[in-house]
């Protein structure tokens, strides 16, 4: 959709688009291939023309001189989608409601899940809801769900968990009225989750293209929705830090659009966008 001001904006030049093609590969893995310089500059002028810079260098110079790392976030904010909501993709929730959770009520130990790219939440919050819906109250207990995503913004508004209520329809009745807070005064019209909800995701900054701090291993990784941004290599070296990250026989659930063809992952292909690292006693034998 063009706004009013989209009209106004001057094209990037060829140069000032490698530019910032180039510094969004280097720090985010974005890939803005050919044919972006339209999107590209129309995000890039608003954003040029809301912090008042004179010119497209003095905004490429204030960014790449930020030492606080902030404005580099703005530009990828810009220059990314945050989209999301409850329950997308359904089919990865009946997956673990079918056969995950079942395997964990069982084994009874801590369940740490990561929500890699977590966007402003719905992700995760969504994830803590399944698991408290299958394995009960009790499970709260041993649930903890690490949620990440290089944008600092998108993360502040996950950590408050309120969101309008239209956001809501993914979620049935029973569990908006179990998990959520209804909105009076001025916050009618908004839920927020409880806190004893929050209290089981741990929201931090992370950027995939880095090395991974000491965190998992995981039984479970999400990572959808994200890697649609990278190119292949990219995208090969994201698999290989999660996989990195995940226990033997855990999962990890991509978006259904992104597809791990051409990635050498050494998982298992389970149903589409669901991989298993394979479990530590089928591994092969060694040979010689
Ligand atoms: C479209 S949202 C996906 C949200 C959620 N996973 C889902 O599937 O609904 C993509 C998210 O990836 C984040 N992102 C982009 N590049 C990233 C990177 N290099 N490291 C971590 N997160 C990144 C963006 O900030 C954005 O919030």
């Amino acid at each position: 959709m063009h706004t009013p001001d989209d009209t106004m904006c001057r094209p990037l030049k060829a140069e000032e688009f490698a530019k910032i093609r180039r510094l969004a590969y280097d720090t985010f893995g974005l890939d803005l291939r050919n044919g972006k310089e339209t999107l590209v500059s129309t995000r890039l002028n608003k954003k040029i023309r809301e912090y008042g810079f004179r010119s497209f260098d003095e905004y490429y110079r204030h960014v790449v001189g930020d030492s606080t790392g902030e404005s580099l976030i703005q530009l990828i904010d810009a220059l990314t989608t945050n989209h999301t909501s409850f329950f997308r993709e359904p089919a990865h929730f009946q997956f673990l409601k079918r056969a995950v959770l079942p395997e964990w009520a069982k084994r009874g130990t801590a369940i740490d899940i990561w929500s890699a790219a977590c966007s402003t939440g719905e992700e995760p919050y969504t994830i803590a809801m399944c698991v408290l819906e299958e394995l009960g109250a009790s499970a709260a207990g041993r649930l903890r769900i690490l949620a990440t995503d290089i944008s600092t913004r998108v993360l502040e508004k996950a950590e408050q968990g309120i969101y309008p209520a239209d956001r809501m329809d993914g979620i049935p009745g029973p569990q908006l009225r179990k998990y959520w807070l209804r909105g009076e005064g001025d916050w009618s019209g908004h839920y927020r989750a409880k806190k004893e909800v929050r209290a089981l995701i741990e929201f931090r900054r992370l950027n995939l293209m880095e090395a991974l701090p000491q965190i998992g291993p995981f039984p479970l990784i999400f990572c959808r929705n994200v890697m649609i941004y990278f190119d292949k290599p990219t995208q090969q070296r994201v698999v290989q830090r999660l996989t990195g990250r995940l226990e033997p026989g855990g999962y990890l659930l991509t978006g259904h659009s992104e597809s791990l063809t051409g990635i050498d992952h050494g998982l298992e292909y389970v149903q589409p966008a669901v991989y298993r690292k394979p479990p530590s006693d089928s591994r092969k034998r060694p040979q010689w």
